[in-house]
């Protein structure tokens, strides 16, 4: 799919990114300070201090700054939240990633492997969910406090899918990171697993209320497996031979969304670029410099449709049961609404 945008609007935008220190986080970083944007990083590895640094130095761009976070922690939150809005030059947040994450292998082998002995040991410990902690707590915590800060950013309007990519100023923007793992089961990872799903429910659920409720525009990136200091080496060996994603189309997919802000609801999957066969709908791997790859595939864009036309039938069988009982089924209905606690106290006696 064609990615290119117009990266003009990116210039000015307070862009806040949890886990900035490092992989596409410190990339969106550097994109979009080149492009001119109030760049926020925050991580819980202090190295993100030397990231922005670099960053500031190489885009001549001051507005970068580093907030130590652990996204795990609600205080942290709320303080990298603040301490951003002070540093914001307009004194808004236009756009949130929530990007930081991890994937604890450990975690996930003991919990489908338990070890403790749950019959006789006097007192077993619970397993640990640090990946849950930081994939999908540290994401409510960190989208909860978006929806609280983004529509009292000031000069912004409620998202519209109408306005043009080049009027945009001021935003108010959620990009969720998900994964692959939000579309597919990854084998022996149930927790990253269940997180990055989670991360795509919260996206399902928001991107219908929160335009509606604060103006919001959510969005939602899933990359496959891509060449990042996440992938360590027990998982680059168990790939050997299966090409990996880049980066770059990573924070092409990200920008893409952040620049273009008539981009509502939108879920993009990442991977290796593969050729779609459009004779058999099958999808064929890797042909370097073929300009019919594709990189970057929308998913989910569909999603609402069943649920539409469930809520839509839903509704006309309401109205129509409503408007047939007419006035008196209002009364009774009424009645039996304000009726109900004495009824039920007087069943529960
Ligand atoms: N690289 C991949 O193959 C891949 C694929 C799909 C999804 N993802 C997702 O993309 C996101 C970024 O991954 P990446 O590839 O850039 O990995 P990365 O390891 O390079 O970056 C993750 C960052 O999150 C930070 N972090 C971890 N725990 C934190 C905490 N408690 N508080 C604040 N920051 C914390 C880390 O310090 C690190 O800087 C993650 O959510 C990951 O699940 C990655």
């Amino acid at each position: 799919m064609d990615l290119s945008y117009d990266p003009a609007p990116i210039k000015g935008k307070t862009i806040l990114i949890t886990g900035g220190a490092s992989g596409f986080g410190a990339g969106f970083s550097a994109r979009w300070a080149a492009a001119g944007a109030n760049v926020i990083l925050g991580d819980i590895n202090p190295a993100g201090e030397e990231v922005a640094a670099q960053i500031r130095q190489d885009t001549q761009n001051e507005n970068v700054h580093f907030i130590q976070l652990d996204v795990t922690s609600w205080t942290s939150q709320v303080n990298f939240f603040r301490e951003s809005l002070r540093l914001s030059p307009h004194g808004g947040i236009d756009t949130v990633v929530a990007n930081a994450g991890i994937n604890n292998s450990e975690e996930s082998r003991a919990f489908e492997n338990p070890h403790v002995d749950y019959l006789n040991d006097p007192s077993p410990p619970a397993p640990t969910f640090k990946t849950l902690d930081v994939n999908l707590t540290g994401v409510m915590y960190t989208v909860h406090l978006a929806l609280f800060f983004l529509p009292k950013n000031p000069g912004s309007k409620p998202c519209q899918q109408e306005s043009a990519a080049s009027e945009s100023g001021r935003d108010r923007h959620i990009l969720l990171m998900g994964s692959v793992a939000s579309l597919h089961p990854l084998i022996t990872q149930a927790p990253y697993t269940v997180s990055k799903h989670g991360v795509l429910g919260l996206f399902r659920s928001l991107r219908v209320t929160a335009p509606v409720s604060a103006g919001v525009r959510v969005n939602i990136i899933c990359p496959y497996y891509t060449d990042s200091p996440f992938m360590q080496t027990p998982v680059r060996v168990l790939l050997a031979g299966v090409p990996l994603g880049r980066s770059e189309d990573v924070i092409d997919a990200a920008s893409y969304l952040v620049a273009d802000t008539a981009c509502i609801g939108r879920s993009l999957a990442t991977g290796p670029k593969l050729k779609l066969d459009s004779s058999t709908g099958e999808l064929e791997a890797l042909h370097d410099g073929n300009d019919k790859e594709r990189a970057v595939w929308e998913c989910y864009l569909h999603d609402s449709d069943p649920a539409d036309i469930f809520t839509q039938r839903m509704l006309t069988v309401v109205h129509a049961a409503v408007k047939a009982r007419g006035w008196a089924g209002w009364v009774s209905g009424m009645a039996g609404a304000l009726t109900w606690p004495v009824r039920q106290w007087w069943t529960s006696r």
